[in-house]
């Protein structure tokens, strides 16, 4: 079947990446969906069960870092959309092992960049009618004081962490390719997300599922630190809206002007799991423990989205009290999910799964 546009998601297979899959393939039947992802410990691709026999769906299980295989699937698919997710997505992974994320983020986002570059140069309409999508994230901008200052578009780069850094990067390629040689690309800075799907290594779902096993909450610090927090379906909205009407060489900023200190954070957490569980209130509340600081732990993000409502009408959908609601009733809901990772079993299903090929 011929399609109206041939779109690779990279990193479909992870927290965002199967959201913004699912969206796609469900939204636009008229689009191939290509979802390419390495699978590493983070993808999963029992996040996408209820898409994965789509027509319009294919995966391909490949490394953004593999450059021949990169120029092989442009040529095959004849790729004219790119929406890059791979990345190495946590902060304090990227403290213990750098390179990694040096490799995937930079190393990974450049060759993509050049062999989206080099067979789109080549098609017969050239640069007309693509287009290079990276997603991005608040970190590069750094870190505010707790004085109401906002991250807009100008704001400077600014990354501590080894994870910002290598995303900074990243996006200054991105924005290379787009001055030198013109090649349509198009960057958005989100805040951090929530919802369903979430890897349990970080804050929510890790604390969600740590309360229902009655395991220590590790509080990094005093739990003073401020994040931004958005519900990941508004995340995948917003990167749809983008992908289809932002403007070339354009930076948009993506939050939900919803900020949060970790321990009052951790404290509905607590308060909504507790509830969910049948416990009285504040039973869980002696599970939080105070822990070393993350190294260069930054003190607060919060991103201004005035940009993405006043020009492409964006707004989040869902107020934060009803999406945590929804959150933990999701993980809860979802045990035989959490399980299979925390047992490391999917990991076991994949290298079986894989062998052979
Ligand atoms: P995630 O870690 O859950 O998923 C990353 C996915 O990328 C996984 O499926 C993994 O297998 C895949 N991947 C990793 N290396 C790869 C490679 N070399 N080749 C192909 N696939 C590879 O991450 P996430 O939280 O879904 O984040 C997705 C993107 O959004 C990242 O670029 C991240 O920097 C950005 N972002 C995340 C947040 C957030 O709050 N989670 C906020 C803003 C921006
Ligand atoms: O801001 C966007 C970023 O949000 C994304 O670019 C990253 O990919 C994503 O992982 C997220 O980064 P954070 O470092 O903010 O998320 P994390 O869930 O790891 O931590 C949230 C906050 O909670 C942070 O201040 C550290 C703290 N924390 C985290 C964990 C895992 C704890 O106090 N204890 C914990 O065990």
């Amino acid at each position: 079947m011929e399609y109206k546009r041939n779109i690779m998601i990279t990193g479909g297979a992870g927290f965002i990446g199967n959201h913004v899959v699912r969206l796609f393939v469900t939204k636009y039947p008229e689009y191939h969906i290509i979802n390419l992802d390495k699978l590493t410990y983070a993808g999963n691709l029992a996040n996408l069960k209820d898409v994965e026999n789509a027509p319009n769906y294919t995966f391909v299980k490949a490394d953004i870092c593999d450059f021949d295989k990169m120029m092989e699937l442009f040529k095959t698919y004849q790729i004219d959309g790119v929406i890059n997710l791979a990345a190495e997505s946590h902060v304090d992974r990227s403290i213990k092992d750098p390179f990694t994320f040096a490799h995937t983020n930079v190393m990974g986002t450049l060759t993509l960049l050049q062999a989206a570059k080099l067979s789109w140069e080549a098609s017969a309409t050239g640069f007309e009618g693509k287009r290079y999508y990276q997603i991005s994230t608040d970190e590069v901008y750094g870190a505010l004081a707790f004085d109401g200052t906002l991250f807009t578009e100008d704001t400077k780069y600014l990354p501590h962490s080894p994870y910002s850094a290598s995303k900074a990067s990243a996006d200054h390629f991105v924005r290379a390719f787009h001055d030198t040689y013109g090649m349509p690309t198009i960057i958005t800075n989100c805040s951090n997300n929530y919802g369903p799907y979430q890897f349990p290594e970080k804050l929510i779902p890790l604390f969600i599922n740590n309360i229902r096993h009655g395991k220590p909450l590790p509080v990094y610090g005093k739990g003073e630190n401020v994040r931004d927090w958005l519900y990941v379906v508004d995340h995948a909205r917003a990167i749809d809206l983008v992908f289809h009407e932002g403007k070339t060489a354009d930076t948009y900023n993506i939050g939900g002007f919803n900020e949060w200190k970790n321990i009052d954070l951790i404290k509905v957490i607590i308060k909504t799991v507790d509830r969910l569980l049948g416990y009285e209130e504040g039973h869980s509340l002696k599970l939080i423990t105070h822990v070393t600081d993350r190294k260069g732990h930054d003190l607060r993000y919060a991103i201004d989205s005035t940009k993405l409502k006043n020009e492409l009408g964006w707004e989040p959908s869902l107020q934060f009290e009803e999406g945590i609601e929804k959150t933990v009733r999701w993980y809860l809901d979802n045990q035989a999910w959490m399980d299979h990772i925390t047992s490391g079993a999917y990991q076991k299903y994949y290298e079986d799964m894989y062998k052979n090929r």
